[in-house]
């Protein structure tokens, strides 16, 4: 039979690590639900991978499952860089054909609010391979086509294994197209009548460089919605919108949003953890000496 005292002790230690437990609760650290990178990519305004979270004009068009992508209707695509300076974005296609794959086409679909607020770059090219003699920029649309920084078709097809298999079979260079995103907007893949296409980035730059050292990939530039978003992250928010009226909000804590910014002199994780200290340790110390006493008896 336990002791009126053994008892007492051991409700008293049940309550202690109770109360311990309690006070030691960790803060609320995580002071918005925005997460800010997916891998080694920043995600910032006007970005965001969680719902609520960065622009509304931007929702989800990321998400962040092994690596970050972008996604359109036609699919997923690798997002490669954020150039948040420049504000580009690169992303790649992996089931488009390069120097080193032959991948049949599939169309490049982006909805209609992608199309205005991140288009692909004027120095975005897409060429478009082994079109038919049919195909309609090779003839009505023919001045949709056009030699970007110098470069031909048949130096595309002579450059590297991927490309030479067009040679090889026809024995002569099937046509080909050099065009920018609009051609590819308005005419699906299968109007346009090409078998194959890859997208080639910083044409500008790309004078007197062969195939083999081009960069495969498609850049967009993005516009950063003009809000009250740098008045919310200077007061230490994160700018997000309200998921059912997508009105802006700038998310400020767990607990609390506001609409422009951070209200002043709301109480902060750091403010929190240091008022719980000095008390955890006075209760601390109340139970241990109430314990001591307790086996004293
Ligand atoms: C704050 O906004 C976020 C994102 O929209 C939402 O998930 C959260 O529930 C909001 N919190 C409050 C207290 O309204
Ligand atoms: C994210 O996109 C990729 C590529 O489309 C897809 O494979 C993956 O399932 C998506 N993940 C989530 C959580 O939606
Ligand atoms: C090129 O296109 C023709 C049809 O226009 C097709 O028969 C041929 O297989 C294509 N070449 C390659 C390498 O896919």
């Amino acid at each position: 039979m336990p002791t009126v005292a053994q008892a007492t002790l051991l409700i008293t230690f049940k309550l202690s690590i109770f109360i311990i437990a309690t006070l030691q609760l960790p803060p609320a650290l995580s002071l918005t639900p925005c997460r800010t990178s997916c891998g080694s990519i920043a995600i910032n305004y006007p970005f965001g991978i969680d719902d609520g979270c960065g622009a509304p004009q931007f929702r989800s068009m990321l998400n962040c499952s092994t690596d970050l992508f972008f996604l359109t209707p036609s699919g997923g695509y690798k997002v490669q860089h954020i150039d948040y300076d420049k504000k580009t974005m690169t992303i790649y296609d992996p089931a488009m054909s390069t120097c080193s794959i032959l991948q049949p086409r599939h169309d490049f679909i982006m909805t209609e609010v992608q199309s205005v607020t991140i288009p692909p770059t004027p120095d975005t090219v897409f060429a478009l391979l082994n079109c038919s003699i049919d195909s309609p920029v090779l003839n009505h649309y023919k001045n949709l086509c056009f030699d970007f920084s110098g470069h031909s078709c048949d130096e595309l097809y002579g450059a590297c294994n991927a490309f030479r298999a067009f040679h090889l079979l026809t024995n002569s260079s099937p046509p080909c197209c050099f065009t920018g995103y609009d051609t590819v907007k308005f005419m699906k893949m299968n109007i346009l009548d090409c078998t194959h296409y890859t997208t080639v980035v910083n044409t500008d730059n790309l004078r007197g460089i062969g195939p083999l050292d081009w960069v495969y990939g498609i850049k967009l530039s993005f516009t950063v919605p003009k809000t009250v978003c740098e008045q919310c992250s200077r007061s230490g928010g994160t700018c997000g919108y309200d998921t059912e009226t997508e009105v802006m909000t700038c998310l400020c804590s767990s607990s609390t949003n506001y609409t422009r910014e951070c209200a002043g002199g709301s109480i902060s994780a750091g403010d929190r953890i240091s008022s719980h200290s000095p008390w955890a340790f006075f209760h601390v110390a109340i139970l241990v000496v109430m314990c001591l006493l307790l086996v004293i008896q």
